[in-house]
């Protein structure tokens, strides 16, 4: 199985470190080709770089490493390649103010979940992961001992289910569902309870996540 990463800043970069660190085959893309060029090159012989284009045809899965604004241009360029692909979307609805400060860029109800999934195909496989810790929790702590970290994810789609399950062990975590894609509001930040930041920066094992996961259930 071989997953495209398209962005390789901050959360594409540490992603495809544990992928590549859990023997899974990575091809990265990114706006400039250099910087894939250049984290392949430090991966090894599991990772490669190509366009975008040519880095989602021939992926069996596609993470969307980019800003949600990005996303929403890329999808739809894209959206030929992504027919019949699982896609994994880790984005949050982040902006910045003029004073650096985050704001949400997007109503309190609504995810950047619900924005993505909609632009794919319609046979295009969608699931919400890989966002709910901050890029350096994902890149310190794959394969935490005693016990592994958990990742939430969420899925409508049991073919993006079984793939993200895959994954996210892969990447050295255990992997956990929130719910359908209708769940991916509570895995974003902010607001997002299921969301690192919505847990006071904590990091949850398996039973801890399932834990949080009953005390806040809601019918998504
Ligand atoms: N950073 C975190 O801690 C974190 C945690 C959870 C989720 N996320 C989510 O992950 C996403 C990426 O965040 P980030 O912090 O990694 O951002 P980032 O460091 O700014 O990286 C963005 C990447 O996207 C690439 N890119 C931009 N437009 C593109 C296009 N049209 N085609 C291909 N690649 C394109 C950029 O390419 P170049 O390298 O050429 O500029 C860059 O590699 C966001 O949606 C964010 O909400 C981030």
């Amino acid at each position: 199985m071989t997953t495209a990463i398209i962005g390789v800043g901050n959360l594409g970069s540490a992603l495809a470190r544990d992928l590549v660190a859990g023997d899974e085959l990575v091809v990265l893309a990114a706006a400039d080709q250099a910087h894939a060029k250049a984290l392949a090159d430090e991966l090894g012989p599991n990772a490669s770089a190509a366009s975008v284009e040519d880095a989602i045809a021939g992926a069996d899965a596609v993470v969307l490493a980019t800003w949600l604004d990005q996303t929403k241009e890329l999808v739809p360029a894209q959206a030929g390649g992504l027919e019949n692909k699982v896609v994994v979307d880790p984005s949050n609805p982040l902006g910045f103010d003029e004073n650096g400060q985050v704001l949400r860029t997007l109503p309190d109800d609504q995810s950047a979940g619900s924005i993505v999934s909609a632009l794919l195909p319609a046979s295009a496989h969608y699931v919400k992961a890989f966002g709910t810790l901050g890029a350096d929790a994902l890149a310190t702590n794959a394969n935490r001992e005693p016990r592994r970290v958990a990742l939430f994810y969420a899925t409508d789609d049991e073919i993006a289910a079984g793939t993200i399950e895959r994954l996210i062990r892969a990447a050295g975590f255990d992997a956990v569902k929130a719910g359908g894609t209708a769940a991916a509001l509570r895995l974003e930040m902010p607001g997002g309870e299921l969301h690192q930041s919505g847990l006071n920066g904590e990091l949850l094992d398996l039973d801890q996540a399932r834990a949080v996961l009953a005390r806040t259930e809601v019918n998504t």
